[in-house]
């Protein structure tokens, strides 16, 4: 891929500037390609907003961990001796090495594999070899460092920003429409990664607009109504929503509330929530429509809608009454981007007996593979010399316009 040769703090100032003179028009190739870019989004986007990184039966007992990975980071997420769930720096306070390298596993302590340091759950070092014989050596001023931490629902989210505001008011607007799937019990029946040779925000944009649904997603459009034009669907919706308290029994399912980059009500606090109505009788995102798990948490029965959520700036959710799946998109590199997909079950369901694993994943597979094709087509020609941006769709690709007004605003930020 060809970068950026002249690039300067300067050129990005120029560039951001005049993207932002053009609302409505498609991005530059340059943010694209600028390893500037890339770098202050990290510093002032990515390592500034609440991410979503695991749930929390990733992390059930004492001394259970993952590890979530970003750009070139890597940040270990565990559950305390205390109980609590923390999100520590991968990275000795030695001479730097990776601490973990296993993806996941259960620990009573982190050994550096390099020479030992030792660290308590919560980061405290507990001890370093034979640093005794180093003058002042004070190893309380040697825990691992930490990111904030918060678990809301089940779901885990990281922000390595220290100053960054909570974001728990944010996410407990959306509480009444979320808490009905009772994901905390949830099962995790499958993850799987889709990695993208593309910058994350062709994956993000991707994400963003269903613009691309009718003519790329023929199983996916058969099904959702959220493809079509608010006018058309508008019935179909209304109906839904007429019924949805009562067929699927949950007071509140219905909440409508939306709250996304420029307009959160924090810097990287993002949420929104909607109920949308799938076609005709189908009752879930399935291959034919038909349910394909257990009623999750409160739900009594199918109003053929599905619930729409974002959860931070990189992660939704599509939540169906049967099983919900979420969406994350994380950058790996300038050109590299991990989407991985959680699908979530009730709790209880028990795979072979509740659940086949390949009919639950069938629709939202098939659709995110896709999607890694469209987003690698749409790369290779954003770095084509003939590509010039081309406008937006002012209803279909409306989100993507907010996306470019909000990310734009935080490159225009002063370097630190
Ligand atoms: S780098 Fe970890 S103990 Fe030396
Ligand atoms: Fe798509």
């Amino acid at each position: 891929m060809a970068t950026e040769l002249d690039d300067s703090t300067e050129r990005l100032a120029e560039k951001t500037a005049a993207q932002r003179s053009r609302p409505g028009f498609a991005m530059d190739a340059y943010f694209y390609r600028s390893h500037r870019v890339y770098r202050k989004e990290l510093d002032e986007i990515l390592f500034k907003s609440w991410l979503y990184a695991g749930h929390v039966s990733e992390v059930a007992n004492v001394g259970d961990y993952f590890l979530f990975d970003l750009g070139e980071d890597s940040i270990v997420v565990v559950r305390g001796a205390d109980g609590e769930v923390r999100a520590l720096a991968n990275v000795c306070r030695h001479r730097g090495s990776r601490i973990c390298s296993a993806p996941e596993g259960s620990c009573q302590a982190f050994v550096c594999p390099y020479h030992g340091w030792a660290y308590e759950l919560d980061g405290r070092l507990k001890a370093a070899r034979s640093m005794e014989l180093c003058p002042g050596f004070d190893p309380s001023a040697y825990s691992l460092k930490s990111c904030r931490c918060t678990v809301f629902e089940g779901l885990i989210f990281v922000n390595c920003d220290p100053a960054a505001a909570p974001f728990e008011k944010a996410l407990r607007s959306i509480e009444p429409a979320l808490r009905p799937y009772d994901l905390p019990t949830a099962r995790i029946a499958h993850r799987r990664n889709y990695a993208v040779a593309a910058n994350w925000k062709l994956a993000l944009e991707n994400y963003l607009e269903c613009y691309h649904c009718a003519t790329a997603h023929r199983a996916y459009a058969k099904l959702h109504t959220l493809e079509a034009p608010g006018q058309e669907v508008e019935r179909n919706n209304a109906e839904m929503l007429d019924r949805a308290e009562n067929e699927t029994g949950v007071a509140g399912i219905t909440l409508r509330h939306s709250a996304v980059y420029r307009a959160a009500p924090d810097f990287g606090c993002c949420v929104h929530t909607m109920r949308y109505a799938l076609y005709d009788d189908f009752k879930t995102g399935s291959r034919h429509g038909r349910p394909v798990a257990p009623l999750m948490g409160e739900f009594e029965g199918y109003d053929g809608g599905a619930g729409d959520f974002q959860l931070g700036p990189l992660a939704f959710m599509l939540n169906y009454p049967d099983y919900c799946v979420l969406y994350r998109f994380i950058p790996r590199g300038m050109n590299r981007t991990d989407m991985e997909l959680v699908w979530f079950v009730r709790g209880d369901a028990k795979e072979g007996r509740d659940y086949q694993r390949d009919a639950l994943t069938w629709l939202w597979d098939r659709t995110t593979r896709e999607d890694q094709s469209l987003i690698m087509r749409n790369s290779e020609g954003v770095h084509s010399r003939f590509f010039e941006p081309g406008p937006y769709h002012p209803e279909h690709e409306r989100l993507c316009i907010e996306f470019a007004d909000w990310y734009l605003e935080a490159l225009q930020r002063p370097d630190p």
